[in-house]
């Protein structure tokens, strides 16, 4: 068991002070407030507890609960419910008054929010009449909610003379060895001031409401948004200082000139996306999960000022590859020059801005792997290893264990295959298969032995734990990254085979492996360095540069291992003091509605659609964005992605900046009107200038999803600034109104502008046109962003306008249900693969093939429909009576819609009644 808690943290008090008094037996960690511990919260909760059995508690309560278990007490009825009283009633109060007391210097407000509590638990405590909340002996209950008055209670400034019960109470239970320990540890001494940092990270409570028990992890982002943060006097000057200090022009960016090499004195960022396989088309998920991902951070570090070079490409080589050409009738390379140009046109079209995107199959590639190679074979990290496997003369080729069926050894099944029987469900080793035969021609293959090198992994495992210790905690992993690459070290690591029996590969060079290429994981990462020799002769100054390289690798988490434990092997194996991974940024998944994206069943937006909708790369890229699986898995859906675009870009954002840039045209001839603020308008600032910081840090981390939330926060504050000082009335009034009018108007534009600079590295091309309207030189607003960013005037009154226009298009239901019903299953692989162009245009085919055909059942079927077909003609001709006919015909339609399920496709409408065939 291990208990993670944070400094200043008030909800780690209680959880501290249970630990200690029920005396558990339990390691204690401290750790930063932004830690990630529990892999599937959205974002950082803390305390939290590892249960033996890996899994996490999360809530404050039920950690104090627990702890009280496991000692053997158990929680009573009574106990159970101040528990409850606690997290529902007392906690939003007590939360609202440490916000005033720590951030606002407001401790009479603070005391008075918590009135209405302190009475009920008084005339409780009155009335019970005994010692502690339960009874006569020290509870659950009691920790809890004296640790969570503590700070205010034990506050000079704060404590009152009325609530006596309380304060008996109170001086009692936090006279306990435990409190007084756990208030020692958590606010060391400090009192409320050991808080703040932890406050400031809180969002706002809301005033005078009480919200029952919303934990981080479901209250959603509207939630979140709609309430208003409290702002201080001090921040509204400092506010209104910065921006009155107005741009620095020397910090702004410098244009980008390749090649891009590390510098001196700058941050130098190495950015990978994971290679995307070079034989599919890449599906929405797949985009999201790296080269979008990676794209949105490169463009934020240029904005930061910091030196970045984003490097990816096409991963070639493989047993995939070969089959993908078999299938298709090319060669290997014409596959993959066929699929490497689908890919970046597919990547051009999301205005991925790669600075190289490569490929692995070039002679760069088979230098430096080669190199590796013998590196690694020179300092005695390679083993020797027999391996019985099965070929194919006739094919001549070694085949994959998808390639054999057989006879399954356990069950007898005739059609297992060479890796697992689907009717007993036992995994199999190819050669034990009995009668194994080649999938691709049918013969019979024959087992040959053959020997084959492995990466010693076991002998490296020291120096890969020793890095990864610095790695993970200096730099930022996923939790998802850490907690993979954690299970994969806890089992032991053991020697993996990097080469395999195939043509389509890096060839080894060792003699006695003539024949053998690479096996791609071992090769396909080193992609990421021969794509960079390939950009630049001075790749080592990225490559052989760790001391002044920051490395990011981008990628979905099943990519993990291989780019925390095997390439890192290789790298450190070779010693040529190789760049190592320092941030490691892995997604979970994104499904597609409720189902997974299929390529086979045709389910789900494919890159290469994605621009046949009509819809705006721009607006694609926002909704994958603000859906980016982080931290846990989430989903695509149409219905989402038209509410989004209609309530956020179009009425939020789009319609803040429009509003501004149309005050500005109508009723100031386009210029920029002076500007003389008010309280009101540096509160504005101060809102405005707090979501800045909070996109910066966020941002940093590269919580690109949680990030995007607060540009929306700024256009929202921004139309309530514009709601409430309503510049289209004063405009029509007397001097002192029409100044306000010109203020409220300046204000909005610098904000318009703004948003502008933080919308670029998610809407690229939006981004630009609002500052083509805005006249406003890239130069001039991309400095908002440098050193600890802050919001300046950039648009100084006088400034000319470009010609202002609507930003963003409504998507309406009829369009968003058409599309939805044209990629829910109905398009085919191959039609997609074969021909990408055209497979998006087509209207929803009538009849495709899918998963569930029965050929044998069909043929009867066949049978029946014709056979019925003539007994309907039949009568039709005797001109029976109508009853009849539409009796048989009825049982015809139904013999049809069985024929078309049996043959796999999709039933022929039902015919409209009375209408002719
Ligand atoms: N092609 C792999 C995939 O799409 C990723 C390879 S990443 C690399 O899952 F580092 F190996 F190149
Ligand atoms: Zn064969």
């Amino acid at each position: 068991m291990k208990l993670f808690i944070s400094e200043g943290n008030p909800h780690c008090l209680k959880v501290l002070a249970a630990l200690e008094e029920a005396g558990v037996q339990c390691d204690v960690q401290f750790v930063n407030h932004e830690e990630n511990l529990v892999p599937f919260l959205s974002r950082p909760s803390l305390p939290a507890l590892l249960l033996p059995n890996g899994q996490h508690l999360f809530s404050p309560n039920a950690i104090c609960r627990y702890m009280f278990e496991v000692s053997g007490q158990e929680c009573s009825e009574a106990c159970d419910q101040w528990l409850e009283w606690e997290a529902t009633d007392l906690q939003p109060a007590l939360l609202q008054a440490l916000h005033m007391a720590v951030l606002q210097g407001k401790e009479l407000e603070a005391t008075k929010v918590l009135a209405g509590p302190l009475s009920y638990l008084d005339q409780s405590l009155t009335k019970a009449n005994t010692p502690y909340l339960t009874g006569d002996v020290v509870s659950v209950a009691d920790l809890v909610v004296c640790a969570a008055l503590h700070p205010i209670l034990s506050a000079p400034s704060l404590a009152s003379g009325d609530h006596k019960s309380v304060r008996l109470w109170f001086d009692r239970v936090a006279a306990s060895q435990s409190c007084v320990s756990a208030s020692h540890k958590v606010l060391q001494g400090k009192g409320l001031q050991a808080m703040k940092s932890f406050m400031q990270r809180q969002p706002a409570p809301q005033s005078g409401q009480s919200r029952g028990g919303t934990h981080p992890c479901n209250s959603g982002p509207a939630e979140d948004e709609e309430r208003e943060r409290a702002v201080s006097e001090e921040e509204m000057e400092a506010a209104a200082l910065t921006w009155n200090k107005g741009f620095n022009a020397s910090a702004a960016a410098t244009e980008r000139l390749h090649p891009i090499l590390p510098q001196e004195g700058k941050r130098n960022i190495l950015l990978t996306s994971a290679l995307p396989y070079v034989n599919n088309v890449p599906h929405l998920g797949n985009i999201i999960g790296c080269v979008l991902s990676a794209d949105v951070f490169s463009r934020y570090s240029r904005l930061r000022g910091w030196n970045s070079l984003f490097v990816c490409g096409t991963d070639e080589y493989g047993t995939a590859t070969e089959n993908k050409a078999r299938e298709e009738g090319l060669t290997p390379q014409q596959i993959c020059d066929k699929y490497h140009a689908i890919h970046a046109s597919i990547y051009e079209w999301f205005q991925i801005d790669f600075d190289f995107f490569g490929r692995t199959t070039t002679e760069k590639q088979t230098e430096i792997a080669q190199n590796i190679f013998w590196r690694l074979h020179e300092n005695g990290f390679l083993l020797e290893d027999v391996v019985e496997q099965l070929r194919c003369e006739q094919c001549q080729r070694f085949l994959a264990d998808r390639f054999v069926e057989g006879i399954c050894p356990h069950c007898n099944y005739p059609d297992a295959r060479g890796d697992q029987c689907d009717k007993c469900g036992r995994l199999i080793n190819a050669v034990e298969l009995k009668a194994p035969h080649c999938k691709v021609c049918r013969q019979t293959p024959v087992i040959r032995s053959s020997k084959h090198l492995f990466l010693d992994l076991p002998k490296l495992e020291g120096q890969l734990e020793q890095w990864l210790n610095k790695s993970t905690s200096s730099g930022d992993w996923t939790a998802n990254a850490k907690q993979i690459t954690r299970s994969w070290l806890r089992d032991g690591l053991k020697p993996r085979c990097i080469t395999r029996d195939l043509r389509w590969g890096t060839p080894v060079p060792h003699p006695d492996f003539q024949e053998k290429v690479f096996y791609v994981w071992f090769d396909a990462p080193i992609g990421y360095v021969s794509i960079t020799a390939n950009y630049t002769d001075k790749w080592e100054q990225w490559w052989k540069n760790p001391g002044q390289v920051e490395m990011y690798n981008f990628m979905a988490k099943d990519n993990v291992p291989f780019h925390s434990v095997v390439f890192p092997c290789s790298l450190l194996g070779a010693q040529d003091n190789y760049t190592l991974v320092n941030h490691l940024i892995a997604t979970e998944y994104l499904n597609y509605e409720d189902t997974k994206f299929s390529k086979s069943r045709g389910i789900g937006v494919f890159g290469d659609m994605a621009k046949d909708t009509g819809i705006p790369s721009d607006v694609w890229r926002f909704y994958l964005l603000y859906v980016r699986p982080e931290g846990q898995d989430s989903a695509f859906s149409w219905a989402d992605m038209a509410l989004k675009n209609n309530s956020e870009l179009l009425n939020n954002l789009g319609n803040f900046i429009n509003r501004a840039g149309m005050f500005v045209s109508k009723f100031f001839d386009g210029c920029v009107p002076a500007m003389e603020l008010l309280q009101e308008d540096k509160k504005l600032l101060a809102l405005v200038g707090w979501e800045l910081q909070q996109y910066i840090q966020l941002m940093d981390k590269v919580k690109i999803r949680d990030a995007l939330k607060h540009i929306l926060n700024i256009s929202r504050h921004g139309n309530q600034y514009i709601q409430v000082n309503e510049p289209w009335k004063k405009i029509k009034g007397g001097d002192a109104e029409r100044q306000r009018a010109g203020t409220v108007t300046g204000v909005s534009i610098n904000v318009a502008c703004l948003l502008s600079v933080m919308l670029l590295p998610y809407m690229p091309a939006m981004s630009q046109i609002i500052r083509d309207q805005l006249n406003a030189p890239y130069s001039c607003v991309s400095a908002m962003l440098h050193g600890s960013g802050a919001f300046t005037r950039v648009l100084d009154p006088g400034h000319r306008i470009g010609t202002v226009s609507p930003l963003f298009q409504k998507l309406e239901v009829e369009q968003i249900e058409a599309l939805k019903k044209r990629f829910g299953g109905q398009q085919t692989a191959t039609q997609n693969a074969a021909n990408p162009q055209s497979a998006a245009t087509l209207p929803t085919p009538a009849i495709e093939v899918n998963a569930g055909a029965d050929p044998e059942k069909a043929r009867q079927l066949t049978q029946a429909v014709a056979e019925q077909g003539e007994k309907v003609r039949a009568l039709k001709a005797q001109k029976a009576d109508k009853a009849t006919i539409m009796a048989e015909v009825s049982k015809l339609l139904e013999l049809k819609k069985q024929l078309a399920l049996a043959e796999g496709t999709s039933p022929e409408p039902t015919p409209v009644k009375g209408k002719k065939k």
